[in-house]
């Protein structure tokens, strides 16, 4: 069997919001653009909603991953996947009904994605996970960029990934918070296949190059599939 490719995943919270679609130009050979929803009361920040989301899917070929910080997304997320993103994560702590809504988004087209904080245990959801085509173990508290990686959270990774290993489930295992060169390796040893990055991609003198570096540093500590 071949060696999985690692996905990097930039994320235009460290971008320029006045040019995003020059922006995600500048990492078009990344694999998806990863797009960071925030309202203020999940977390304590506010970025974006429907309307540039739905802009910027006219506007780039990337596949957008568009990360659900918000309160209610029961009601919420759907419609991002109407507005055409490819994969829509919501989080565990602030979803009524997490089945009902990952069969909401795959029923409007896009990915199902479950993301879920430091501090929540990952065990609760195992089972639900069946839904999903996606889990975002963020690698620092949501809500803001550029915070340092969390390497105590990796045992979550290392858990789905056996599940994954030995069929029980088929999914995208995503790390969110503090990617860049010197972390990214640990989290993919731990068994990652998806990688965001924000700083480390949108600070760099070169988006393009610093995605191919974080991509070659995540292939080369890849484990082989079992
Ligand atoms: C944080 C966001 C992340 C953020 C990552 O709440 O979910 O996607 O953009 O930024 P870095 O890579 O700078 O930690
Ligand atoms: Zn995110």
């Amino acid at each position: 069997m071949n060696r999985p490719e690692p996905m990097i995943a930039p994320s235009i919270l460290s971008a320029d919001f006045a040019h995003l679609a020059d922006e995600a130009d500048a990492v078009s050979g990344a694999d998806w653009l990863h797009v960071d929803v925030m309202d203020a009361h999940f977390v304590p920040n506010l970025t974006l909603g429907l309307p540039v989301v739905k802009s910027l899917h006219r506007a780039t070929d990337l596949p957008l991953d568009c990360h659900l910080m918000i309160d209610d997304p029961d009601r919420w997320a759907p419609p991002y996947a109407e507005a055409g993103a490819a994969n829509v994560t919501f989080h565990v702590e602030a979803a009524a009904d997490v089945v009902q809504t990952a069969r909401a988004i795959r029923a409007a087209g896009a990915l199902a994605g479950l993301a879920i904080k430091p501090g929540t245990p990952v065990e609760p959801y195992l089972e639900v996970l069946r839904e999903f085509d996606t889990v975002l173990v963020m690698t620092v508290e949501p809500g803001f960029g550029g915070q340092a990686f969390r390497a105590e959270v990796l045992p979550k990774v290392r858990t789905i990934r056996t599940l994954v290993s030995s069929g029980h489930l088929r999914l995208f295992v995503e790390v969110d918070g503090g990617i860049a060169l010197d972390t990214i390796a640990a989290a993919a040893e731990a068994g990652a296949d998806v990688f965001v990055a924000g700083s480390a991609v949108y600070e760099a003198d070169d988006p393009a190059a610093a995605v191919e570096g974080l991509r070659r540093a995540a292939r080369a500590a890849m484990p082989p599939p079992r």
